[in-house]
């Protein structure tokens, strides 16, 4: 891993999970070159400002909210859509900050969260066998041979599709949807009436009230500018790397490769060999990286993974997005944080609770609620008493009233999953369930953060 990075440098080491059967790969190289000549999707400075806001969450002083589809899709791309994902997440970061306690770094799985990995790279239906779907950026979900052959078209339709997504962001976080003066109005709609629901309005009251507080003794509020506006940022997984490599651009003002695909960007559990193309990618660009850590990584294979992506130790860099399984985390988790605590480590500690808690119940791939708060919950206390900071949530979650995971306040039964399951990979939280996590989290945050004090208080 010593040898010189170039952009392309992954390409001499071995990829898993890309597709390496496109019927012209000179038809790839055409739209990788049309990619060359976009411009980029974000700036070197905003990547920057989020390892900044990253680097204050490994110092234990903030939270990342990091979440979005599993995969996004060019049929369920919409306005909407969006919107409503963007709420949740002004929703969400609002209980964080207010209920938690803790300033929130926001970032989306959005605007280029399109490629992914797949257990088997065939899928057998009835005896007929095709090429598994993976992602819209590479072939299409429906089952017939012309849908899932790859087509390199594809990658220039999901660029221009991000990009929008990203204008449509930028448009919301900046021109007055997001300011604190609207925070009552971003309920979403079948939210309203649930208990998340009016959790959130009393909620959105005090912050009123408490704006009106500080109008009443003169320290005008609505004259600070983060008040009006939000930061926040797309990310999604490294794992298509010709799309990335197309993308990665040279910052002028400092001689740095940025992805410019996103302000963040992540290798998955099924690609983070550390002789494997994904990480000598990843190495060689200056955006905050995540890793998923799933319950095979051992001590030594962690800090192999830490010295090779984050080598000077900068704080902000690297986000270990841990992923073992509600059943599994105690057993996992604790020595990985002992370890990144005890070897001086400055690293984003982050919970991914959906990957590990997947299962099937009435023919549908799906999670129970209980098991994803559970891993979380287990996450807080761990880290906290392996002298860590709980630094974030990794979640899968749409701002539509899906039926893919089962269980929380509505207790969403296997049989009603048919009724919306729309997902185009994995099963998602719907927004009452991703808000009454935000509360839960909320609270557990402030109970473990009161606890310590009390305990040496006493
Ligand atoms: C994902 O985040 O969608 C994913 C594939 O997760 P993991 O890499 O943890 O399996
Ligand atoms: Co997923």
């Amino acid at each position: 891993m010593s040898t010189r990075w170039t952009p392309q440098s992954w390409r001499d080491f071995p990829a898993k999970h890309m597709p390496a059967d496109y019927p012209d790969m000179a038809a790839v190289a055409r739209a990788e070159g049309e990619l060359r000549r976009q411009p980029p999707l974000v700036f070197a400075g905003e990547a920057r400002r989020l390892t900044e806001l990253l680097g204050t969450v490994a110092q234990g002083k903030a939270f990342l909210l990091q979440g979005g589809d599993c995969a996004e899709s060019f049929k369920e791309f919409s306005a909407d859509n969006i919107r409503d994902l963007f709420r949740l997440i002004l929703q969400m970061a609002v209980v964080l900050t207010f209920a938690g306690g803790q300033p929130v770094v926001k970032v989306g799985r959005l605007a280029g969260q399109f490629a992914k990995p797949r257990s088997s790279p065939l899928e057998n239906i009835d005896g007929v066998e095709l090429p598994s779907y993976r992602g819209d950026i590479i072939n299409a979900m429906e089952f017939d041979p012309a849908s899932r052959t790859p087509d390199p078209e594809r990658l220039l339709k999901a660029y221009h599709q991000a990009s929008s997504t990203l204008n449509l962001l930028r448009a919301f976080a900046g021109g007055g949807y997001a300011d604190l003066y609207n925070v009552h109005r971003w309920t979403l709609g079948f939210v309203a009436d649930s208990p998340q629901g009016a959790r959130y309005r009393e909620l959105a009251d005090k912050i009123g009230e408490t704006l009106d507080f500080m109008s009443a003794i003169g320290l005008t509020p609505d004259k600070q500018p983060e008040i009006h506006r939000v930061e926040v940022f797309t990310s999604h997984e490294a794992l298509l790397l010709n799309y990335e490599e197309a993308l990665t651009r040279v910052d002028s003002a400092t001689g740095d490769w940025y992805d410019t695909s996103a302000h963040m960007l992540w290798i998955g559990e099924r690609t983070r060999q550390l002789d494997g193309a994904h990480v000598e990618y990843a190495r060689g660009v200056k955006n905050p990286i995540g890793v998923k850590v799933g319950p095979t990584v051992e001590p030594d294979d962690l800090i192999r993974l830490i010295d090779a992506l984050n080598p000077q130790n900068l704080p902000g860099r690297l986000t270990l997005i841990g992923r073992y399984g509600s059943d599994r985390i105690a057993e996992r988790f604790p020595r990985l944080a002992a370890l990144t605590a005890r070897e001086g480590r400055s690293v984003v500690w982050s919970i991914d609770p959906m990957h590990g808690n997947t299962l099937t119940a009435a023919g549908y791939k799906t999670r129970p609620f209980d098991r994803i708060l559970s891993e979380v919950k287990s996450f807080i206390e761990i880290a906290r008493s392996e002298c860590v900071h709980p630094g974030g949530v990794h979640l899968e979650m749409t701002g539509q009233n899906v039926t893919e995971c089962i269980g929380g306040a509505h207790a969403l039964s296997e049989n009603e999953l048919s009724a919306r399951y729309h997902t185009h990979c994995d099963p998602r939280l719907n927004a009452d369930q991703a808000l009454e996590l935000a509360f839960l989290l909320a609270e557990k945050l402030k109970a473990e953060r009161v606890a310590p004090r009390q305990a040496a208080a006493g």
